[in-house]
Order: C-alpha cells, then structure tokens, then sequence
C-alpha cells in the first residue's frame, strides 16, 4: 500500500565538516556500507521498491552509488571481492530510483515538498538517512509503521523518549495514548526550549505521510530558524484530521552527529565481526 519511500538528502551536513565539504553527509559509512544504504534497505523490507531521493549540488554520489559500475565490476568478476558488492547489486536488481534537486536549502519541509513531483498523489514514507535504525525481532521501523498506516490511514510520525534537555534538538509531540505506544497528536512543536516542550517525546526520522501534506506544505510558512518545518504542516494536519505519533521498538543511532555516529560505528563493528567470526573460515 505504501509503495514509495522518499529521501530527503539535500543538506549541507554542517556537523561533519570538512568531511561533507564535497561528499555527500549521506554517503558516509557506518563500517563499509553508506547511511543511504541502511536507509534503502530499511525501505525494502518494508516491501517499498522505489526510491525517491531529493538530493542537491555535491550529491551525485548517491546517484552513481545506486547505478552499476562496470569497470569495477569487470575488475573484480570471478573473484572473491564481488561478494563486497552483492548487497548493492540486490538493491539495483530490486528498486527503481528517482531523483530530484532541491535548489536552495529551506528546511526540511521544503525538501518533502520539492519531492512531491517524485511522489504523486499517495502516500509515501519518508526516510532520513542519518537517523540509522534497527528494528526488533527482525522487523524493521518503517515496516512497524506501514502496519499501522494499514490500520489508521493517517500520517505517522515515529517518536522516542529523549533527555528533557535534549528536546530543542527535535520536534516534540503532545497526545494521548491510543493504543500501548500509539499515540494521537494533539500538538507539535519544533525545537522548544526545555520550558516550552510539551514533552520529551521527540519525532525522529521516519514518517508516514498522507498526500494532502504537499498542499499544506505549499502554504506553511518559514518557521523556526526561517525554515520550512515539516511540524508545523504536520500540526496543521492534526488539525484537519488526524496524525500518529509511533513509540517504534528498536533503537535510533543518530548518525547526523559525531557521538552518534561513533556510537553506531563500534555498535555495528563488533556486530559484524562476532557475524564473520560464526561464519565456517574459507
Ligand atoms: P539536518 O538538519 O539533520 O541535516 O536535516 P543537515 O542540515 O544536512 O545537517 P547539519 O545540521 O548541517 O549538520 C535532516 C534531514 O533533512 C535533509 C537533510 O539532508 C537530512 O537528511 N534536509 C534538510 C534537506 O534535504 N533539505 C533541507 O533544506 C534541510
């Protein structure tokens, strides 16, 4: 039912300077596999196959990331090293990409906006690569969401507790508890202060979206920091209808800054060498 998944991949990445001087923040691995990567397949093990990506100037790497490299692939054919690329080829073989550029960097809102042309009239998930996340029991957090999205109907946002003074770093949801971790928004706001948070629930980076957010997005005016704020739309939704916010089982690495980044960087390290070391030696 939710057959695309867009990305907003436009961002200067500001916080891993110069790293992102001329390489793309979503581009950086986690081990050996790019946070874009993660994202993609999180998409399509919640049966989505085709990508949306609004990118911006420096990005291409994701473009060519998603696309076969002959060259390479004929350099290393028939050795060990395509075992590397298997993951990536799966993902080419499977999904469909399609781009767009967003021209000026007005905020996250204006980014899901400037995707409307790759999305349509349906509704999508969005995916922020740099919030990395692992689902439970082998369900994923985008394929926790879609089951619920079956359910309701509405946009889902996904949230988690966070530090009471760690709240103006996110936009914070108020509701009430519909179900056990299913709650429905009755206010949003974006990065308040630790006065004015309503709570510490804090959305993250997965969404489930509704197309009528595209209208309200094109008359949401700039909000804090003068940018497009994807909370303010989502409030306005609340308003005329309904909007979820999602407690998702799994954890959240938040890879758009240094310590998270490291965080998921050792957490994944050690995962994939107890793998390699259960695995028969070749
Ligand atoms: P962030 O604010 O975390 O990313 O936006 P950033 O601006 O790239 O990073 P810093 O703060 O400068 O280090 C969250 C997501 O929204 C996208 C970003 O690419 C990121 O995936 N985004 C944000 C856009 O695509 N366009 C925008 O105008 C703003």
């Amino acid at each position: 039912m939710i057959k695309k998944c867009l990305f907003p991949a436009a961002g200067y990445g500001t916080r891993f300077l110069p790293a992102t001087k001329a390489m793309p923040k979503e581009m950086l691995p986690i081990v050996n596999k790019p946070l874009i990567q993660y994202g993609v397949e999180e998409a399509m093990s919640a049966g989505i196959f085709t990508m949306a990506i609004v990118t911006g100037r420096g990005k291409r790497s994701i473009e060519d990331h998603f696309d076969i490299s002959y060259e390479l692939e004929h350099q290393i054919k028939g050795t060990k090293k395509e075992d590397y690329l298997a993951d990536v080829r799966d993902i080419i073989d499977k999904c469909t990409f399609s781009y767009t550029r967003q021209v000026e960097m007005n905020g996250l809102g204006h980014a899901i906006l400037t995707g409307e042309t790759l999305i349509g009239n349906e509704p999508f998930a969005v995916l922020l690569a740099d919030d990395l996340c692992e689902g439970s029991g082998g369900v994923g957090v985008l394929e926790q969401m879609v089951k619920i999205y079956e359910k309701y109907r509405c946009s889902i946002v996904a949230i988690e507790e966070v530090e009471r003074d760690e709240v103006d770093k996110y936009g914070v949801i108020e509701g009430k508890e519909i179900e056990d971790g299913i709650y429905m928004i009755s206010s949003m706001v974006e990065k308040p202060s630790i006065e004015e948070a309503p709570t510490n629930l804090a959305v993250i980076g997965r969404y489930i979206l509704t197309p009528d957010i595209f209208s309200i997005l094109q008359n949401t005016k700039p909000g804090k920091n003068g940018e497009i704020q994807i909370t303010d739309a989502l409030l306005e939704q609340c308003k005329k209808g309904m909007v979820l916010g999602y407690k998702f089982k799994g954890k959240r690495y938040d890879c758009g800054s240094i310590d998270g980044f490291i965080e998921a960087t050792n957490v994944f390290y050690k995962k994939q060498n107890q793998s390699s070391s259960s695995e028969p030696k070749k």
